[in-house]
C-alpha cells in the first residue's frame, strides 16, 4: 500500500466510525432506517401498565440534561408521537430482550419484561448525544436521535461485578452511584464481598458485635471502617432491582472472616481474641467446623441476611483456606473422626454440604470461589472460577454451574498498564488492560457446547486489599496531574464496558477494532455522567522507518481530545504541541504523546519503553528466564553468564524481578563460579511475582582475576508451573 492510500484508508476508516451508531455493548441487530427523532420539550412518555418505574427512570434520566419535564401517560391505545414503552411477549424469548424503532414521529420501545424495556432506555440514552447524561440543564443541543431497528437481548444471563466492600468500605452512595454504573452498560448482577480479615459490613441485629467490633479496623485516628444498617441495604436492594441488577451478598466461610471472629472469638478454634486486620494478609484464624455453635451462628446470619436480600443466590466465599488452626483442634479432629475423614479439606466440603443444606431451606443456591464446586458437593453450586479454568471444566462434568471471574481478564484490581504513573494497584501479576478484558470468552476454549447452560457469564471483581489504608477512597496521585477521578472509577471504566460487552453481544458480532471505534464516544459520556475513568493513550498506527529516522502515525482514539506530543525526550503534557499529522522523528525514545480530554484530564503517555526500564536501579541485565529455562514444580538450575559484569573484587548484589507468566519464580540458592569453580553462594528462599520477597541475593567476590570467566547458577521453579518469565540484574554495591 501506498502512502496515498494509507492516508484514505484511514479517512475512510475515521468517516465510518463517526457514521454509525455507537452503542455499548453491541446489540444483536441495528438496521438504520434514516429517519431520526427529536426529542423536545412537549415530547410525551407513553406505558403501558406496569411500566411506570421505567417510563419514571426514564424521565429522571432524560430532564435534567434536556430541562424538559415531560409528560407522563399511562395507556394502552393511541399512544403515538412520543417514546412509548410497552410489553411485547412475543419478544419474551429471552426476559432482558427489547425492541426498539426510532422512527419520525415516535420511539417504541417494548420488551417480554420490564427488564427488556429497562434495557432499551438505556440503548436509547446511548442514540441520544453524550450530554443526555449530564445533571444540569445543556442549553443549544438538538436531543436528535437517528433511526433505527434495533433488536437486542444478551448472550448472557450473569453480567456481574463485584465490590470488595470488606477491605474498603464503600459509602452506601458510591454503592448506588455503581449500580447506575452499571446499568449503563447492562450490567445486571452486584455480587458483594461484605465479609473478609479486614471488614464486616453488614449489620445483623442478633450479633451486634460483627459490625460495632467487626466493621472497624486500626485505633485512634487511624480508625476506620462502617457498615451497612439493614435499612441501608433495603434501599441498595430496591434501587437495585429498579435497574434489574440482583445484588448477591457474601458472607465469606470458613476463611477470611478475621473480622467476624474478632468480634465473637467462639467462632474460631482457639477462642483467643484477635482484632480487625489493619493490613492486608489471610489470616489463618478459620471459624472452627468442630464446634456446633459455629452452625448455629451462621444459621442466625442466614435467617437476617435472607430476609434483606432477595437474590436466589448466596457466596459464601471457600477461597484460600489454611487449614493450619482446624489441624491442631480438639474439636475439629473429633468431628474429623467422628465422620471418618481423611483430610481437613474433606472437612471443607462437610463444613460447605451443611451450610448448603442450611440455605436450602430458603430455596437458596450456594456460590463459591472454584474452591467449592472441586469435590464433594452433590447438589449442584455455582462456582466462580477465579484462579484455574480447569475447575470449570470438572464443575460442569460434576453438574455445578459455573461463572467466569477469571484473574487475569477481569481483576480490576490490577492497573491497565506498567506505564510509569500508571496507579498504584495490585501486581502480583500481569496489568489487564482494556483489550485483555476484551478477550474474555465465558464459553473457555474447549468448553464442550453441551455444557452451554451451565455457564452462567463471567463477573469482574473489584478487590480493594490495595487500599486497606486510610479512611478516603484513595484520589490518583498528581502524576495524572491533577485528575481527580477516584480510584475505582479509573479501575472499572472503561473496562466494565468491554466486560459488558462480552457478556452481552453475540460471539459472531464482537471484534476488538469495531469496539475500540465505538468507545471514541463513551469517554464524553463519562464525562456528563461525572464518572472517572482511565484516559487511554493515543493509539500508534504505524511507525515506519525513514532515511533518518521514522514517521509516526497515531491515531486518537477519544472523541473531542487531542493529541498532544513531545519530540525532544522530555514527557509531553497538556501544553505540548498538537498532533495534526503524521510526524518524523529521529530518535523513539525522544516521543511522546498523550490524549488531552482537557488541561487536568489526560491521559499517561504513549512511548517506546526500553526494555526493563523499570528496573534499571538494580543494575545491568545479567540474564532472562522464560518458560523454557524454567523446569515446573521442581527446582532446577538456571544459568547466567556474569563474564565482565563481575569485573572486580567487591559486593555485588543479583535481583530477581518477575516480568509475565501465570507463576511467579521461586529462588532457592545462587551459586558463583569462577573458571567453573564455586567461589561463593547465598542460600536463602526467594520469590519474585506475587507476594515478593527475598528477591535479592547478595555475595562478595574476593579474588577477581582478570579475564576469568564468571558464571551464576541459580536453583529455580515456578511456583504453579513453568509458566514464568523475568529478568536478573546484577549491581556492584
Ligand atoms: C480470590 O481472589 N481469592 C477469590
Ligand atoms: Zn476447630
Amino acid at each position: 500500500m501506498n502512502k496515498l492510500m494509507l492516508c484514505c484508508a484511514f479517512i475512510l476508516a475515521a468517516v465510518s466510525a463517526s457514521a454509525q451508531l455507537n452503542i455499548v455493548p453491541l446489540p444483536k441487530h441495528i438496521t438504520e432506517n434514516g429517519t431520526s427523532f427529536t426529542i423536545v420539550k412537549d415530547t410525551k412518555i407513553y406505558y403501558e401498565q406496569g411500566l411506570k418505574a421505567q417510563a419514571e427512570l426514564l424521565n429522571a434520566a432524560l430532564s435534567p440534561a434536556t430541562g424538559f419535564d415531560f409528560e407522563m401517560i399511562q395507556s394502552k391505545q393511541g399512544m403515538q408521537n412520543g417514546i412509548i414503552l410497552k410489553f411485547d411477549k412475543s419478544s419474551a424469548a429471552n426476559k432482558e430482550g427489547y425492541r426498539l424503532t426510532v422512527k419520525n414521529n415516535a420511539v417504541v420501545l417494548s420488551g417480554g419484561t420490564a427488564a427488556g424495556v429497562f434495557y432499551g432506555t438505556q440503548t436509547l440514552l446511548q442514540m441520544l448525544p453524550a450530554a443526555i447524561h449530564d445533571q444540569t440543564r445543556q442549553k443549544g443541543v438538538t436531543w436528535k436521535i437517528r433511526g433505527a431497528d434495533i433488536e437486542d437481548a444478551p448472550l448472557w444471563g450473569w453480567r456481574g461485578m463485584m465490590l470488595d466492600v470488606s477491605r474498603y468500605f464503600f459509602s452506601k452512595d458510591y454503592v448506588l452511584k455503581f449500580i447506575d454504573m452499571m446499568s449503563m452498560y447492562k450490567m445486571n448482577v452486584l455480587h458483594l464481598h461484605l465479609v473478609d480479615d479486614a471488614g464486616w459490613r453488614l449489620e445483623i441485629k442478633k450479633y451486634p458485635k460483627l459490625t460495632s467490633v467487626g466493621a472497624w479496623r486500626g485505633d485512634g485516628a487511624e480508625r476506620t471502617g462502617g457498615y451497612y444498617t439493614q435499612e441501608d441495604i433495603k434501599e441498595m436492594v430496591a434501587y437495585a432491582s429498579l435497574r434489574n441488577v440482583d445484588i448477591i451478598p457474601e458472607i465469606e466461610i470458613p476463611a477470611h472472616t478475621l473480622s467476624s471472629i474478632a468480634a465473637y472469638p467462639f467462632l474460631s478454634c482457639t477462642g483467643e481474641q484477635y482484632v480487625v486486620q489493619t493490613q492486608h494478609s489471610i489470616s489463618k484464624e478459620i471459624l472452627c467446623v468442630g464446634k456446633e455453635s459455629t452452625f448455629d451462628f451462621m444459621a442466625d446470619v442466614f435467617k437476617e441476611t435472607f430476609a434483606l436480600f432477595p437474590s436466589k443466590y448466596i457466596h459464601i466465599g471457600g477461597d484460600e483456606a489454611n487449614y493450619d488452626r482446624w489441624k491442631a483442634c480438639p474439636h475439629c479432629q473429633k468431628r474429623k473422626a467422628d465422620l471418618g475423614l481423611k483430610t481437613e479439606k474433606e472437612l471443607q466440603v462437610y463444613f460447605n454440604q451443611r451450610v448448603q443444606k442450611m440455605v436450602s431451606k430458603y430455596s437458596k443456591t450456594i456460590v463459591g470461589w472454584n474452591e467449592i464446586i472441586e469435590d464433594g458437593l452433590t447438589d449442584k453450586a455455582v462456582g466462580m472460577i477465579w484462579n484455574d479454568q480447569q475447575k470449570a471444566f470438572k464443575a460442569v462434568e460434576d453438574g455445578h454451574y459455573t461463572v467466569m471471574t477469571l484473574t487475569e481478564y477481569s481483576y480490576f484490581d490490577f492497573p491497565e498498564s506498567k506505564i510509569p504513573g500508571e496507579v498504584k494497584a495490585a501486581g502480583w501479576r500481569s496489568p489487564i488492560s482494556l483489550e485483555k478484558v476484551y478477550q474474555l470468552n465465558p464459553m473457555l476454549k474447549g468448553m464442550d457446547e453441551k455444557y452451554r447452560p451451565q455457564i452462567l457469564g463471567a463477573s469482574a471483581a473489584l478487590w480493594s486489599d490495595q487500599f486497606i489504608h486510610g479512611t478516603l477512597l484513595q484520589e490518583i496521585p498528581l502524576l495524572n496531574e491533577n485528575r481527580s477521578e477516584k480510584y475505582f472509577d479509573y479501575l472499572s471504566f472503561p473496562r466494565m464496558a468491554a466486560m459488558a460487552e462480552v457478556c452481552w453481544t453475540p460471539v459472531a458480532r464482537q471484534g476488538w477494532t469495531d469496539f475500540e471505534q465505538r468507545m471514541r464516544s463513551q469517554y464524553k459520556r463519562y464525562d456528563h455522567a461525572g464518572y472517572g475513568y482511565r484516559v487511554p493513550q493515543p493509539k500508534l498506527i504505524s511507525n515506519e522507518k525513514a532515511a533518518d529516522g521514522y514517521l509516526l502515525k497515531l491515531e486518537n482514539i477519544v472523541d473531542g481530545a487531542e493529541i498532544r506530543y513531545s519530540t525532544d525526550g522530555t514527557r509531553a503534557s497538556a501544553y505540548s504541541a498538537v498532533y495534526t499529522q503524521p510526524i518524523k522523528i529521529k530518535q523513539l525514545a525522544d516521543f511522546s504523546a498523550i490524549t488531552v480530554v482537557n488541561r487536568n484530564v489526560y491521559s499517561l503517555p504513549f512511548y517506546f519503553p526500553e526494555k526493563y526500564e523499570q528496573f534499571k536501579n538494580y543494575g545491568e541485565l545479567v540474564g532472562e528466564w522464560k518458560p523454557s529455562k524454567v523446569k515446573g514444580k521442581e527446582f532446577g538450575l538456571f544459568e547466567m553468564n556474569a563474564s565482565g559484569k563481575i569485573n572486580g573484587n567487591g559486593n555485588y548484589q543479583l535481583a530477581f524481578w518477575y516480568t509475565d507468566g501465570d507463576s511467579r519464580l521461586e529462588i532457592k540458592s545462587v551459586e558463583v563460579y569462577k573458571n567453573g569453580v564455586k567461589v561463593t553462594e547465598d542460600v536463602h528462599d526467594g520469590f519474585t511475582g506475587g507476594s515478593q520477597q527475598n528477591n535479592l541475593y547478595k555475595f562478595s567476590i574476593k579474588e577477581y582475576e582478570t579475564g576469568a570467566e564468571f558464571t551464576i547458577k541459580a536453583l529455580v521453579r515456578g511456583d504453579i508451573s513453568n509458566d514464568s518469565n523475568g529478568a536478573v540484574f546484577i549491581k556492584k554495591l
